[in-house]
């Protein structure tokens, strides 16, 4: 099972899911499960995370920090089984964008959270720490729908 995290920027939202979901699965020892994330837009490639999504990631006890930023591809509609968008821009876009004998299934990050009335993860980058918290918020929600849905 591949799962594919996809925000704007793949530096704050996706890269928090990414090492939120790792995190989980690592403790309860799930396997055969690959997590990756990527952004729609191109201009933070090769970055690592927000240093503001490393620091309240850290503080939850996952780390970010290894994380590098890259654009989503045409690969990835062959390889992921579930490309999960962090807000219905980035879903649109992934829709757009996905080929037509491609498997990858694209929904919603948030089809996956049970506990939780929001559609979209907001973007923080313009916020401070309870926007970024949100997100930490959600992506756990996220994390713990997957892990109950797909395994
Ligand atoms: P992300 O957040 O999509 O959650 O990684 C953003 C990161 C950067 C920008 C916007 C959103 N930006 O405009 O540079």
């Amino acid at each position: 099972m591949k799962i594919l995290f996809v925000c704007l920027g793949n530096i704050c939202r996706s890269p928090t899911a990414q090492g939120v979901l790792e995190k989980i699965i690592a403790d309860r020892k799930v396997e055969d499960i690959v997590v990756d994330s990527a952004g729609t837009a191109n201009y933070h490639l090769g970055s690592a995370p927000d240093p503001r999504s490393i620091k309240y990631g850290n503080q939850r006890g996952y780390d970010l920090s290894s994380l590098r930023a890259r654009q989503v591809s045409r690969q990835d509609f062959y390889e992921f089984n579930y490309i999960l968008a962090m807000d219905n821009s980035n879903f649109q876009y992934l829709k757009t964008q996905q080929p037509a004998d491609s498997v990858a299934r694209v929904q919603l990050a948030t089809s996956f959270a049970e506990d939780v009335s929001l559609e979209e993860v907001p973007d923080p980058y313009y916020g401070s720490e309870k926007e970024f918290n949100l997100v930490l918020d959600l992506s756990e929600s996220i994390a713990h729908g997957i892990l109950n849905q797909l395994t």
